[in-house]
């Protein structure tokens, strides 16, 4: 049997499966295997492929994971638009544990990662300017408001390399900037996603305020893990929402992310 799938969904620490009645694959990409098998059911009238971001067992720390082999497998099973939980920290006195945030733009601290799939073959320069799906972003946060959840319409995610957590002097750096959350996988993911013509919404879940904008020790990987645990139902229902909702009918600028450049192979 062949299996397909519409929309994709990465879970983030915590979120390791998302279906019941799933069937799993695996995939192979040029880039290796992804995360974990992946796994495609229903959602709604929506065909679904959930990939845990770090696997399921959480043996991929967040420099690790293979993001490309993610999204190539994604975009091989049918996948053109991508839900993206994850865990972040916050660096706003104001956004505490528990807020959900639907940033608007990133900034990329990491280094050393495979960030892109035009490695050779000629130039490839994707626009990149506003890096999140508009259509995913919008109905994401009236969702989450229709669901009670207050949520934070834009800011700005930082993606460090990590695993370390950030020194109290980079947080309050990163904070003076005007940066509102903080994170170590939204980039590459959604920079790959972008090479792939595919939409990308991030639903950002601030388990901690990050050593800048905290008086205590600075954040812990159990604090992280226990609070986004604690959540994790309700960041369930959120994706189940978005996912049945999304239109299929994509009238956002990503499917054209890709129109008039030499691509050096086909796509997925
Ligand atoms: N993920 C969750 N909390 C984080 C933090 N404070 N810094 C980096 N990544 C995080």
């Amino acid at each position: 049997m062949v299996m397909t799938a519409d929309i994709g969904v990465i879970g983030g620490s915590g979120f390791y499966s998302l279906l019941e009645d799933a069937k799993e694959i695996e995939v192979d990409t040029p880039y290796g295997p992804p995360s974990d098998v992946i796994t495609v059911g229903q959602i709604g009238e929506r065909s679904v492929a959930f990939v845990p971001r770090h696997g399921r067992d959480h043996r991929y720390p967040p420099h690790r994971i293979p993001y490309r082999a993610n999204l190539w497998a994604l975009r091989s099973l049918g996948v053109r638009q991508v839900v993206a939980p994850s865990a972040v920290g916050s660096l706003r006195a104001d956004y505490g544990p528990g807020t959900l945030v639907i940033p608007d733009q990133l900034i990329d601290r990491t280094s050393g990662r495979d960030q892109t799939y035009y490695e050779a073959g000629g130039a490839v320069h994707v626009p990149f300017a506003d890096p999140y799906c508009p259509r995913g972003r919008t109905l994401a946060y009236e969702k989450a408001q229709a669901e009670g959840w207050p949520a934070i319409d834009g800011g700005t995610l930082v993606i460090i390399e990590g695993p370390r957590f950030s020194t109290r002097a980079e947080s309050k750096w990163f904070s003076s900037n005007g940066w509102s959350i903080i994170g170590m996988t939204g980039h590459p993911e959604a920079v790959l996603a972008r090479e792939l013509a595919l939409c990308y919404t991030p639903l950002a879940l601030v388990t901690d305020h990050d050593a800048g904008v905290e008086t205590g020790e600075g954040v812990t990987q159990e604090e992280v893990l226990s609070f986004f645990a604690a959540n994790s139902e309700r960041m369930r229902t959120l994706v189940g929402t978005v996912v049945a909702e999304l239109s299929l009918d994509r009238t956002c600028p990503c499917p054209e992310a890709l129109t008039g450049i030499p691509l050096p192979f086909d796509l997925p």
